[in-house]
């Protein structure tokens, strides 16, 4: 049977880096065959027909039906993964948060379409922006869907993480695991190595150098996006696309081992002081069934403590925003 698997914002330029991924095999299993669903506005159908035509000449075996609509109910119908990418992107001199207003009412009314025509079982993902604030809306607004099935994209932030470990002690980035990120996916996320590994060393032990880890790396990490889109007048695209397919294909398949990956889920029994019901970004393990835990116990020191607190602030604050944007 195919899967179906939605993908809003089909014409947009992280939509163009993903669909091949998936249409492949490389997200739900090399051999589970796809039913790929495409929601655009109506003025980008055509750009999206165009996407359609490319998918069908790459010849692949398990992409088995191509939808392109503009109609949420054709779109969300029998769907059992949604990747919510379809929204406005920030540009030079933004911060993420500025996106609520003309992005939170379109979450709102995707997710009562989620809530009336997709599968309970559907795994959702949210990468438009304000991304941990728009999967909350999502989430509130499909109450039939339960709130574990929800989650936002920090993996991008993850492996910006590890792959700055990895530029400066000059290994590969799959030498550097188990990297955190905690919070919102913006400039207050905590990116948090305390608890990583290099080739099984403490990442502090081998970098040698806490005022780095403390400082420039984190720092780095934070900026990494308004980086990009002041170098490239565009927001990151091939990068993000390869954070869904590593955050799906770990939703879908389980995490490996001792391994644990970053997403944002729901806050939920005070996990590390987190307050509840927000959207927060985690260290979770995932399990053979779909089922993620946030992991359990790390020791927080006062200065991620600090850290932790900021992030969280801000996430209740933009919470609030977006009840305002929403009721006005
Ligand atoms: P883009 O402008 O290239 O594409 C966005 C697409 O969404 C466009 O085709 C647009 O027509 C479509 N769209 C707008 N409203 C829609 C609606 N109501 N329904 C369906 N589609 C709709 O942007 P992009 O570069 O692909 O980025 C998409 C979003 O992802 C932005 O909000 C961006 O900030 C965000 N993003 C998040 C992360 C992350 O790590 N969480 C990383 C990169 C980008
Ligand atoms: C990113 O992290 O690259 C994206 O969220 C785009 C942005 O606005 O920074």
């Amino acid at each position: 049977m195919a899967l179906r698997v939605l993908v809003t914002g089909a014409a947009g330029q992280i939509a163009y880096s993903l669909l091949y991924s998936i249409a492949k095999g490389d997200v739900f299993g090399k051999d589970q065959p796809i039913s790929l669903v495409m929601l655009d506005i109506p003025p980008m159908l055509g750009v999206v027909e165009g996407v359609v035509m490319e998918l069908q000449d790459c010849s692949l075996p398990l992409l088995k039906e191509c939808i392109a609509t503009s109609d949420v109910k054709e779109a969300f119908t029998g769907t059992e993964a949604c990747i919510m990418v379809g929204a406005m992107p920030r540009r030079e001199g933004m911060e993420r948060k500025d996106l609520l207003k003309a992005n939170v009412k379109i979450f709102e009314a995707q997710g009562k379409a989620l809530d009336s025509y997709a599968k309970k079982t559907c795994k959702v993902l949210v990468v438009g922006n304000p991304a941990n604030t728009n999967c909350y809306t999502m989430m509130k607004n499909a109450p039939s869907i339960p709130t574990s099935n929800f989650s936002c994209l920090t993996r991008l932030d993850q492996n910006r993480a590890q792959a700055q470990i990895a530029m400066r002690l000059g290994t590969t980035c799959d030498a550097v695991t188990n990297a955190i990120i905690w919070g919102n996916h913006s400039t207050t996320q905590f990116p948090d190595v305390a608890h990583a590994k290099v080739n099984g060393t403490p990442v502090y032990e081998a970098v040698k150098d806490d005022d780095y880890l403390k400082g420039e790396f984190i720092k780095t990490v934070q900026t990494r996006g308004g980086a990009v889109i002041k170098a490239r007048k565009l927001s990151s695209a091939m990068s993000a696309a390869k954070a869904i397919c590593d955050h799906m294909r770990d939703w879908w398949c389980g995490t490996k081992g001792d391994q644990w990956v970053s997403m944002g889920v729901v806050s939920t029994g005070n996990k590390y002081g987190v307050a509840e019901d927000l959207i927060f970004s985690f260290p979770v393990r995932i399990n053979a069934d779909k089922e993620w835990q946030i992991v359990d116990g790390l020791p927080i020191s006062d200065f991620a403590r600090e850290k932790l607190d900021i992030t969280a602030k801000e996430l209740t604050e933009e919470r609030d925003i977006a009840a305002a944007f929403l009721s006005a």
